[in-house]
């Protein structure tokens, strides 16, 4: 394998040679889907509209640690700018206008004017070929309350939003929580980190299935499980922004990094195996559809072939990917896990071991890139550590930029792609998976011609396409993101969009970028080397 660096727009380009280069949609199994995706917080706005309540976001984005607008340095998990831009007042109150721009607004109108609107968000959609779009349900817009009564007005959007989809020949891919608790439940009981979450999700997760799941069949429980325990409870970068660790935001103390983040990612377990146990009692003989979970997964690396770097790499695994996976496929969590966090991680009773064991008909992958991994045993020798600290490992951006010196950049490592989904089809008895996102940030500055993009996107592909023809059970692929939207670390300062929104035009106009041209050349077919 030929690694070369091709040039450094803010992102090191590393191109791989090894990967499947040349292809198109055919050489894809018809029934594997090709779309795009976002999330409710991020796209719709709308917050204090048509009865919906705040959500964790909201109060996150709106606080004074909200990290909204800080370069963060993931790897090393701080923030990497100054204290003075610590809080930038970024947040998802309009965002995208998703809630109002998915369709032509002109009420006035006849529906058949709406041909000519360019800006309804389904139709650009549908314009850019998508088989399938993955969005979220926003639980304090359905069930403002947290429990109990369902928001008229809610149901009705998210069932006209289906429906839409429906009638432009796209799959709806339902995420049912990405990051955003009803705060009420949070004020209540601390959220996830309480058992009471449960059954308040599994009841939440019944009213979108019995309203939606006619139309519906592909449901992700959590997106990201394992990222939302960590950025939430452990370094507090997502919401609800507790941590007490030591490489957490300046000043955190609102929670407790050392057991928090168990309790909340053990929780979501139960509540995911919960759902689908119900889903499959309930609703799969009439439905037919499938349920799964998101976890995040970077491949990793080891920084040197040391057998120290060696074991931490596949700690990192365990920590990582293991802790959500193993409970699903094993019943339980790895060794590793249970050993280093001792009595900080719950355990699973018979009962709940069972019921986790094979609760998902999929598993969603979220993956970026590839990062080196350091041993680093010093961090077992405080008890007051966290989740990354029980790891004993460093997280590291890899490659030489040409000069001798670590970029400081995510590599662009399609390579990783495949020897990830080599990994799981290993290691977790090839279970059917989604790439539920992929995709490449870039700062937001207006340019339409992204070729970085273009290029990290072809590139990806073919790695997902050697997978399948390796053997992986790949299901779908789904571009992050659809179009430019409110990030999680960066705001609007930067953006994975295959379509920029103006946000200086108060019509947040969405234009196609050179990537949206791109992907909607492969997924009509076309010859790519056009
Ligand atoms: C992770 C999250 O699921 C999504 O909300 C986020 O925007 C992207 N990846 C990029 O950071």
């Amino acid at each position: 394998i030929l690694l070369v660096v091709v040039g450094n727009y803010n992102y090191v380009r590393v191109f791989v040679y090894g990967v499947v280069d040349e292809y198109g949609r055919d050489d894809f199994p018809a029934e594997f889907v090709f779309g795009s995706g976002t999330s409710a917080y991020q796209v719709e706005g709308a917050v204090l509209e048509d009865g919906r309540s705040f959500s964790i976001w909201d109060t996150f984005a709106h606080s004074e640690y909200g990290s909204i607008g800080v370069a963060v340095d993931f790897a090393a998990r701080r923030p990497t700018s100054s204290i003075s831009c610590f809080y930038s007042g970024a947040n998802g109150d309009i965002a995208c206008d998703g809630y109002h721009k998915y369709k032509c607004n002109f009420n006035s109108f006849l529906e058949s004017d709406c041909m000519w609107m360019l800006q309804e968000d389904i139709q650009l959609m549908a314009d850019t070929g998508l088989e399938a779009y993955r969005f979220s349900i926003s639980w304090s817009r359905l069930v403002p309350n947290g429990r109990g009564s369902v928001n008229v007005k809610g149901l009705q959007f998210y069932n006209d939003f289906i429906n839409r989809l429906i009638t432009h020949g796209i799959q709806p891919h339902v995420t049912l929580h990405h990051d955003d608790l009803p705060q009420i439940l949070e004020d209540e009981y601390g959220g996830w980190i309480s058992r009471k979450s449960v059954k308040d999700y599994v009841a939440y997760a019944d009213v979108c299935f019995r309203e939606f799941g006619d139309r519906v069949l592909h449901w992700t429980t959590i997106n990201e499980a394992n990222v939302y325990a960590l950025g939430g409870y452990d370094v507090g970068f997502l919401p609800p922004g507790r941590c007490s660790s030591p490489f957490g935001y300046i000043n955190c103390s609102r929670g407790d990094s050392t057991t928090e983040p168990y309790l909340a990612a053990h929780h979501m377990l139960l509540a995911h195996a919960s759902t689908v146990k119900l889903y499959r009692e309930k609703y799969k003989a009439m439905q037919h559809g499938f349920v799964g979970l998101n976890v995040f997964a970077y491949w990793f690396e080891p920084y040197t072939n040391t057998t120290e770097d060696v074991k931490a790499t596949q700690r990192a695994h365990d920590f990582y990917l293991g802790w959500f996976l193993n409970p699903l496929v094993n019943g339980d969590y790895p060794e590793i896990v249970k050993k280093n966090a001792g009595n900080r991680i719950p355990t699973f009773t018979e009962l709940e071991s069972e019921r986790i064991k094979g609760s998902f008909d999929f598993i969603g992958i979220n993956h970026y890139s590839t990062l080196y991994v350091k041993d680093n045993p010093s961090s077992l020798e405080t008890d007051t550590r966290d989740v990354l600290g029980d790891m004993a490992a460093t997280l590291i951006y890899g490659g030489d930029d040409g000069n001798g010196s670590l970029p400081t950049q995510f590599l662009v490592n399609p390579m990783g792609l495949e020897k990830l989904l080599n990994y799981l089809k290993e290691e977790y008895e090839n279970p059917p998976i989604y790439i539920h996102e992929n995709g490449q940030e870039q700062p937001r500055n207006g340019t339409l011609t992204d070729t970085p993009r273009v290029e990290y996107l072809h590139a990806y592909i073919g790695a997902l396409l050697d997978a399948v023809r390796n053997g992986s059970n790949m299901m779908g692929y789904f571009v992050w993101s659809f179009f430019d939207l409110f990030e999680l670390l960066d705001g609007y300062n930067s953006g994975f969009g295959l379509y920029y929104v103006d946000l200086d035009d108060k019509e947040l106009t969405r234009y196609p970028k050179l990537s949206a041209h791109w992907y909607a050349k492969f997924l009509k077919g076309k010859n790519m080397s056009d």
